[in-house]
């Protein structure tokens, strides 16, 4: 398969409710890596500013976007972000690629028409977008920079004018992947790996025991990933667990909605052997993977793994600490996963809140008086931080803020709890953070 086609299929996936770093992986080994490359090119060009898109092609077809065929929908999306963003692919060979794919699909009648639309996109969007460009217009910037409209207001109220750009900004940012290093004795070598294979690699100044790439290399191709070396995960997510266990005396350690155990594995990494972690995940497919990401870096013998809701499952032991990385909109990690921010509305965010309180609740339930709750969502609306977090207090628990260890220069704090990873770099998503000791 070629890039443009597995551009086209992933998009189908992501349509359908899939993410794109999953839409990728299905397309498997198979694929050389130039057409990876373009392909990931494609499809996250077409999620990032998916409105701005939908909005030229308004402007060019006679019709709304959903009256054609959902094939030929795809083609003008990813035709449309490709001809708009890849500068150093020819917009001749996009054009007549996709048109070619219409004509062997589904829906033959509609390559005329996708031939059109796109060559007039080519020539007259460009002057469309400078004029943006100049508008002082928060709703145009929005439509520019791929913000919902609606969350670009929110950002407003809660950060002021000036702040709310820069997120804007910030968010639409191209990401790099950063590793975290589960042996740090294999550093040089793993650097080393790097160098061999073309990549840009190098330690990070912020955290010790993680590296930072340029771009995003497909991670299964990186040096002494089989044999469990390194993990991809953001910086900001390493951060959060560090500041986890500044604050920790000992355990059990329990994490409470813990997803393909990225954050579990760093626990299970930086702990002594004697301190129980135990994880806790609604998703029986998501504890799969993290059970086979524990045996790949080599702690499977330590993990121990429920599925269920974190609000009724019950603990081993009653935890000392507890890490509640809650579900929420993911609004930190737009730059990264930004076929998400276009799912999300008012209503699922506030939905999304009530599910919040209620897991930190619990979480204060089940700590042992004296242990401490970190509460930390990849989210910058405070609907799902400090408002969840001053709901809960408000119903009465004796508690005391403890304050967090993180590099100033990427974070600021709470109103008034907590603090907030501001997603600066492309190794950094938003996160909040806000840890609390149960009084004994
Ligand atoms: C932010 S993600 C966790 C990521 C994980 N901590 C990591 O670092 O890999 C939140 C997780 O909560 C899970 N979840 C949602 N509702 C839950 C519930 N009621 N009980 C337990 N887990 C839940 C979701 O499936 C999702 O995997």
């Amino acid at each position: 398969m070629r890039g443009i086609e597995a551009a086209l299929e992933c998009r189908r996936e992501v349509r359908r409710g899939a993410f794109a770093p999953e839409a990728l992986r299905n397309l498997g080994g198979g694929l050389e890596p130039p057409d990876r490359v373009l392909a990931s090119s494609l499809l996250y060009a077409t999620s990032r500013r998916e409105s701005l898109w939908k909005h030229l092609l308004g402007l060019f077809l006679k019709k709304p976007l959903h009256a054609l065929s959902a094939e030929t929908a795809d083609v003008l999306m990813v035709g449309t972000a490709g001809l708009m963003e890849l500068r150093r692919f020819s917009p001749q060979v996009l054009v007549s690629a996709l048109v070619g794919h219409v004509k062997a699909g589904r829906s033959p009648h509609e390559a005329g028409l996708v031939n059109a639309v796109l060559r007039r996109i080519g020539e007259e969007a460009p002057r469309i977008l400078e004029k943006m460009e100049r508008s002082p217009d928060p709703k145009e910037q929005c439509l520019l920079l791929g913000i919902p409209s609606w969350a670009g207001r929110r950002w407003i109220e809660e950060w002021g004018k000036e702040e709310a750009r820069n997120l804007w900004k910030l968010s639409s940012m191209k990401p790099c992947l950063s590793v975290r290093l589960n042996r740090p004795e294999k550093e040089r070598d793993f650097l080393a790996g790097l160098e061999k294979a073309g990549i840009r690699g190098w330690p990070s100044p912020l955290l010790e025991g993680s590296c930072r790439l340029s771009g995003n290399p497909f991670p299964p191709s990186l040096p002494g990933f089989a044999e469990g070396w390194v993990t991809p995960q953001t910086e900001s997510a390493m951060l959060v667990v560090e500041a986890f266990l500044e604050l920790l005396d000992g355990g059990p350690v329990l994490e409470m909605c813990s997803g393909r155990g990225v954050k579990s594995g760093q626990l299970l990494c930086r702990l002594p052997e004697g301190v129980p972690v135990e994880s806790w995940e609604l998703s029986p497919g998501k504890v799969a993977s993290a059970k086979a990401e524990m045996q790949r870096i080599g702690v499977s013998r330590r993990a121990v793994f429920k599925v269920g809701d974190a609000r009724t499952l019950e603990p081993e032991q009653a935890p000392r600490a507890v890490l509640l990385d809650a579900p929420c909109s993911g609004s930190g990690t737009w730059k990264r996963h930004p076929e998400s921010k276009w799912r999300l509305t008012p209503e699922r965010l506030a939905q999304m809140a009530r599910l919040q309180a209620s897991l930190l609740e619990r979480a204060f339930r089940l700590v042992q008086p004296g242990g401490i709750v970190v509460y930390c969502t990849c989210s910058l609306f405070r609907e799902e931080n400090e408002q969840v977090v001053g709901s809960v207090l408000g119903s009465g628990w004796d508690l005391v803020e403890l304050p967090l260890s993180l590099p100033g220069a990427i974070s600021v704090k709470g109103k008034p709890y907590g603090r907030i990873l501001w997603p600066k770099l492309p190794w950094i998503d938003g996160f909040y953070i806000a840890a609390f000791m149960k009084r004994a």
